[in-house]
């Protein structure tokens, strides 16, 4: 494909995006490229047969309005990766941080309800995505065209909400029997995940910790949303590094937040009131949280999409 590199949208250890425009269609697209670094040949080739799974093979195969679009990638098996996708306009973290506390049950209720979507068609394949998080989750605002940002937020109460999101960064996606250890941004680990060593716990794993699975992902999208209300200063928390304890720490922390709610949803925790159940079971996206906290809408098996 024909196409120009713009400007740089984010650089880190993977590699950097990059806007791009495409001269066949007339239009702005996102390049993710990575990169070898040099140094270790053996890294970075069991690091690019990994992201090849989730980003070169499993997202061009998923069609779902809640997850990023991916068209095209090449340069597997090179020093140079490219994968091209739709240009979104930013992550919820931006997104979060650069909104008025106000805002923060409405965009954490529509991000929520839109990302058990994408869990719920992921789960649907058998897939588990590994690193949900707010910086794994993009937007595109809907009205930039025609009104202004504010203008946009004086029109939505009520009315059509202008951030739509899609779940992106695929790199550590795959299917659940082939996971083979545990990867990802600890602080969104789920309890399980960590070495059980607590002798006097009921539910004895032996000391193993489990792997990721769906239900992990919905843990991770529970953290994600108490992040985004930020329910118990986390945000502030997360930023100091989990208080003390590290990620394991955090996790308990955040257990703690649950079990609060559990005891008659005070405070800010009472947003999350029905996540209870499924937090306790995490059976499944369908049944038990977009039945139970969104009436069933949205769901593959029933209500619109
Ligand atoms: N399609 C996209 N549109 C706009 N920005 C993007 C897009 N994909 C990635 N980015 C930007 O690049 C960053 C890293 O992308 P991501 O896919 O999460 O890679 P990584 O595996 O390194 O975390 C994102 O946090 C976001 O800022
Ligand atoms: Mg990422």
């Amino acid at each position: 494909m024909r196409h120009l590199l713009l400007d740089e949208i984010a650089s880190g250890s993977f590699g950097t995006v990059y806007r791009a425009f495409d001269f066949k269609h007339s239009r702005v697209f996102a390049i993710k490229v990575l990169h070898d670094e040099g140094g270790d040949d053996g890294l970075w080739a069991n690091w690019q047969a990994a992201a090849y799974r989730g980003e070169g093979l499993i997202l061009p195969s998923l069609n779902h309005q809640h997850i990023i679009r991916s068209f095209h990638s090449q340069g597997w098996g090179t020093p140079r990766v490219e994968i091209h996708m739709d240009l979104m306009d930013g992550t919820l973290r931006a997104l979060a941080h650069s909104r008025p506390s106000a805002t923060y049950p409405l965009l954490a209720h529509h991000a929520l309800h839109q990302m058990l979507q994408a869990l719920d068609y992921l789960d649907s394949l058998d897939l588990v995505h590994r690193d949900i998080k707010p910086d794994n989750i993009f937007y595109t605002y809907t009205h930039s065209t025609f009104h202004s940002q504010v203008q946009q937020q004086q029109l939505h109460p009520g009315g059509h909400y202008p951030y739509h999101f899609r779940l992106g960064d695929f790199g550590l996606c795959d299917h659940a029997s082939r996971i083979p250890r545990t990867l990802g941004t600890k602080m969104f680990f789920a309890p399980e995940l960590f070495p059980d060593d607590d002798d006097d716990d009921d539910d004895d794993r032996g000391g193993l910790p489990q792997l990721q699975s769906h239900k992990s992902d919905v843990w991770a999208l529970y953290v994600t949303t108490l992040w985004t209300l930020d329910v118990g200063q986390v945000r502030a928390a997360a930023a100091l590094g989990w208080r003390n304890g590290g990620a394991a720490g955090f996790a308990a922390y955040v257990g703690g937040l649950v079990e609060e709610e559990e005891e008659g949803g005070k405070g800010k925790v009472g947003a999350l009131r029905g996540w209870r159940r499924l937090i306790r079971g995490r059976g499944g996206v369908r049944g038990e949280v977009l039945g139970g906290l969104f009436g069933g809408v949205g769901g593959l098996g029933g209500g619109e999409g």
